[in-house]
């Protein structure tokens, strides 16, 4: 079966895995149990409780309004740090058909509207597999986000109106139309804290996924150091304000301020991985614990 890596090969990289930006989190710090608090029907919107219906629509607004400017969103947010997470993200999966392999692997790559992490990929299979056989499905709720995707593609000169590239807006807690058990590769980033039910979305990631297939996520996580933490907290302040400066757009931006707040910690995140069926589940915190690459592997 077409793998990205064996499992033993997987456990041993992520074991062995350099930490580029920071240490592996060691203390455990528990989610405020605010989240707990609220009842079937309602769910989070940033700060705001909001009828769980209702987020999928907020949610696309947000993503509608920073769409055009989301590279720049993303450098300021992230002081242009997002860049070297990625990298060091695809570098870490090290996914690509194996020249000694006969089949090519399937990716899938959920909230990827922008096509950062597919491209780069796509790219990183080639490169050092020579791998060009591998196909993308590039899967986002929003169809602007697809289409600066898409824009991005058709710029770039690569990927764009090719036969192994799919675009498909489709929500990623339930992904109709992706058949169970059909794909190697799940990744995700910087999305999943946006869905309304995120363990929805694990055991969708469980389901697509062949067994043997592997998930990985890229996702803002719980600083570990209490000076970083406490120049964060002024640094979340700021953001709003730079987003209205340079997106004339402060809710979108206090929005993602908050989703990032609320978002579960590095070990209750594991567990909810887990508990949607993987195993050798363990994760890498980068940048002091700002953000954090998850993984699972369906058996
Ligand atoms: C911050 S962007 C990340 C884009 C890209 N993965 C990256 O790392 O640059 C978050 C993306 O999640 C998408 N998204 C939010 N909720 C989603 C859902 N339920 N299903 C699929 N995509 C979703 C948004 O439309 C948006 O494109």
């Amino acid at each position: 079966m077409p793998i990205a890596m064996s499992k033993a090969n997987i456990a041993r990289s992520m074991r062995s895995g350099s930490l580029l930006l920071g240490r592996s989190l060691t203390t455990v710090r528990h989610l405020s149990n605010t989240s707990r608090l609220l009842n079937d029907e309602t769910t989070h919107f940033g700060s705001k409780t909001v009828p769980k219906n209702e987020k999928e629509k907020l949610v696309g607004h947000v993503f509608s309004n920073v769409a055009s400017k989301y590279d720049i969103m993303n450098d300021v947010m992230s002081l242009g740090i997002h860049r070297l997470w990625k990298d060091h993200f695809i570098n870490k999966l090290d996914a690509g058909k194996r020249p000694n392999s006969k089949e090519p692997l399937h990716f899938i790559d959920v909230a990827g509207g922008s096509g950062d992490i597919a491209f780069g990929l796509l790219d990183h299979a080639e490169q050092k597999f020579h791998d060009k056989e591998s196909t993308m499905h590039i899967v986002d709720i929003n169809a602007n986000m697809l289409k600066e995707g898409e824009k991005r593609a058709m710029n770039q000169g690569k990927y764009y109106n090719d036969p192994r590239v799919t675009f498909l807006v489709q929500n990623g807690e339930t992904l109709d139309q992706i058949e169970s058990d059909s794909k190697d590769v799940y990744t995700i980033s910087f999305g999943i804290r946006n869905f309304t039910d995120i363990q929805a979305g694990l055991n969708t990631a469980y389901r697509v996924l062949k067994p043997g297939g592997i998930f990985f996520c890229l996702e803002f996580s719980k600083v570990n150091n209490p000076l970083v933490d406490v120049i964060y907290q002024q640094w979340s302040k700021v953001l709003p304000v730079m987003g209205s400066i340079v997106a004339n757009d402060y809710d979108s931006y206090q929005y993602l301020v908050e989703s990032i707040q609320r978002f579960p910690d590095q070990e209750e995140f594991k567990s909810m991985i887990e508990k949607a069926g993987f195993e050798s589940a363990g994760y890498e915190s980068l940048t002091f614990g700002v953000c954090s690459i998850h993984w699972g592997i369906k058996v």
